[in-house]
């Protein structure tokens, strides 16, 4: 395939065939190689039942080519038109109350239904056979940020004939599922698969262990809806891509199993936010990690899909990004993986939903500031993608990120500050602190590659899960485990057969014996002779003879005893962290256990100069991104010449600098 590293996301039917050729222009001009389109187009291009129209996307298509500008092509069934809604009503989706929801928006379907599936198929189809041997087209799009905009997804009566059919091929009988739903309580059991339902409201509470199944047969359908389509697909085009765009940490579908049917994973960036409740400094390790988790779905270099290019916003609006921010968001992406960034989008809408989401053209049309910007970062870049190809971050810090443990917490959260996303998210943090990078990696990902493995509430346990980690470490690694590790089953049910955290109290060399839950008020903890801050919640813990006590409770009536711990087993070390440390205390105990698991930061840089390597055979990359609004020095490492420009030791406002050295 042909490199594209820079392209817009274009909605030609929003304006009048003349200006086409306008926009390829200026988007020539501009340094673009592709275009997104068609991913809400479906009426466009079925406008009834029996027709279809392609030529005007024929005709764009072959016009921006003429330009050199490449297309992408999104399957439109995020956005069902309403000929089909009108005739085929059972196609909506039935929300959790059991209230069908309307027309009108998008993703105004149930994923399940057969008849939908049919008109997908079809469309698809006819798409695929249309432009799969377009040398103009490079790739696809399956739906568009699918679990987005689908709340708590769909309980129609498609639905529950589906989970009931997926929970008997998980179970086979009625009485396993009984047995792993722990279905005695309340009198909850079943006879039969049919009196399985999709979990509407209920009177009060829900079966734990029945949601998580739900949420399980929740992005299995995801997936299976895009395997129907990625299917098509490779039916019918050649060397062409696919791919989806993924929302980060968005947790409707796991993400890792959905990027087995892609060949490309992309993403949706918007570092401004939509309502922005934080300012956007305090909110940058979020964006590093979004971008690193992203990566990590499946290993390699990943595309942004959509990038932020103006104020965002639908009913409130976003800041304006300050001249220079939109590159630095862009070069951030890049910096942690992205190989292409298309930039959403060309030009900002004059109706619907979507009016005040700016793109790089103002309403008007003309070119201003944000399009000079761009052009002036695309000219610069262009050469230097080039050179990254093949490169990419290597971190020796793995962080656990799992989504069957997110849907657990979210069952059962535990505390009202306590969310599971956002627990690994403060232990990157403290990592992003000090420019160590990091990957994530999933429970059945390769542990090995890691000098230091961080797994924050590995709350469902397995056996299997159980013998990796105390492999892991036997062999030499440091794993850092926490509260809330070994407390349920895979069918979220409680272990009872040994304290916590069960047989991982062997590898951690702690017994949890009773626990505090704190509600409203922190607790104290005394770690290298400071006293510091700790959340959320106390385990109590009695040690085996070898564990050391690292930082001790300072308050409550548990004053003394030990709160976070370090117990050496076989070649390595495993770390256990009892409570939800303060942001102080979390950056002091990363610091130390990096120290003792070796791992180095990329360099040392003032807290807002933000520093991520990529790396390849020959060559490493550093990326010294100033997000900040005022000029901050800054000395690249020995070794490092600047790539582009000249070194003042100083990076400007919004800045970035990106230095290369020769490495084995
Ligand atoms: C994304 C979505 C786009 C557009 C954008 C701005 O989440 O994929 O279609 O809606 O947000 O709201
Ligand atoms: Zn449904």
């Amino acid at each position: 395939m042909k490199q594209l590293h820079f392209g817009v996301d274009y909605y030609p039917e929003h304006w009048e065939r003349e200006r086409w050729k306008v926009d390829a222009e200026l988007m020539q001009k501009m340094g673009i190689q592709m275009v997104r389109m068609a991913e809400f187009s479906w009426h466009k291009l079925q406008p009834r039942e029996d027709v279809f129209e392609f030529e005007w996307l024929d005709e764009v298509i072959s016009l921006l080519g003429s330009y050199g500008i490449y297309t992408i092509l999104g399957t439109p069934t995020a956005a069902p038109p309403a000929w089909m809604v009108h005739k085929n009503p059972q196609i909506l989706p039935v929300d959790r109350e059991g209230r069908t929801r309307g027309f009108g928006g998008r993703h105004h379907d149930c994923q399940s239904n057969p008849v939908y599936r049919e008109y997908i198929r079809k469309l698809v189809t006819k798409m695929a056979q249309h432009y799969g041997e377009n040398p103009w087209v490079v790739g696809w799009q399956v739906d568009n940020e699918l679990g987005n905009s689908h709340q708590e997804l769909c309980t129609c009566a498609s639905c529950t004939q589906h989970f009931q059919r997926w929970l008997k091929q998980k179970y086979k009988e009625a009485d396993i599922l009984n047995k792993a739903w722990g279905t005695a309580f309340w009198s909850q059991e079943y006879n039969d698969f049919a009196e399985v339902c999709a979990p509407r409201i209920t009177v009060t509470g829900e079966n734990p262990s029945a949601m998580l199944d739900w949420k399980r047969f929740c992005s299995d359908l995801i997936v299976d809806f895009t395997r129907e389509q990625t299917k098509i697909l490779r039916e019918y085009t050649k060397n062409q891509f696919i791919t989806h765009n993924y929302m980060g940490f968005a947790d409707k579908v796991d993400y890792y199993k959905l990027g087995e049917l892609l060949d490309i994973v992309s993403h949706d960036q918007y570092p401004g936010g939509f309502y922005l409740e934080e300012t956007p400094h305090e909110k940058n390790h979020v964006l590093a990690a979004t971008l690193d988790v992203v990566r990590s779905y499946k290993n390699q270099p990943f595309w942004i899909m959509e990038q932020q290019s103006g104020i965002t916003g639908w009913e409130v609006m976003g800041r304006a990004p300050a001249p220079g921010q939109l590159s630095a968001w862009a070069l951030q992406a890049i910096a942690h993986g992205a190989d292409a960034i298309v930039f959403f989008r060309w030009r900002t809408c004059a109706m619907g939903t979507e009016q005040y989401w700016h793109g790089i053209l103002p309403h008007s049309g003309n070119p201003g500031r944000r399009y000079q910007e761009l052009k002036d970062f695309v000219s610069a870049m262009n050469p230097v993608m080039e050179r990254l190809q093949g490169s990419m971050p290597k971190p020796q810090v793995g962080i656990v990120f799992s989504f069957e443990q997110a849907y657990a917490f979210q069952i059962q959260p535990h505390h009202k500050d306590l969310s599971y996303t956002g627990q690994v998210q403060k232990y990157y943090r403290a990592l992003y602190q000090q420019n160590i990078p990091v990957d994530f990696v999933p429970e059945q990902g390769d542990f090995g590659k890691y000098k230091l493995l961080v797994a924050p509430l590995q709350y469902l346990m397995s056996p299997n899960l159980e013998d990796k980690y105390m492999d892991y470490v036997r062999r030499g690694g440091h794993l850092v485990l926490t509260m809330r590790t070994g407390v349920k089953d895979v069918h979220n049910l409680c272990m009872t057969d040994q304290e916590l955290p069960g047989r991982l109290s062997e590898l951690a060399g702690i017994e949890v014996l009773d626990y505090d839950c704190l509600r409203d008020t922190k607790v104290e903890v005394l770690f290298e002779g400071q006293k510091m801050e700790a959340f959320i919640w106390s385990d109590l813990m009695r040690l085996a003879p070898q564990t050391k006590t690292l930082a001790a409770y300072a308050s409550e009536f548990y004053a003394g005893e030990p709160c976070i711990t370090e117990h050496p087993y076989g070649d390595g070390i495993c770390y256990y962290v009892g409570t939800e440390p303060g942001e102080r205390l979390l950056e002091a105990l990363m610091k130390q256990i990096c120290r003792k698991a070796s791992v180095g930061q990329v360099c040392s840089s003032d807290t807002q100069v933000e520093c991520v390597v990529r790396q390849k055979e020959g060559e490493r990359f550093l990326f010294a991104i100033n997000h900040s609004n005022q000029p901050k020095s800054f000395q690249a490492p020995d070794g490092y010449s600047l790539l582009q420009g000249s070194q003042a030791g100083k990076l400007e406002a919004y800045q970035v600098q990106i230095f290369y050295k020769a490495a084995r």
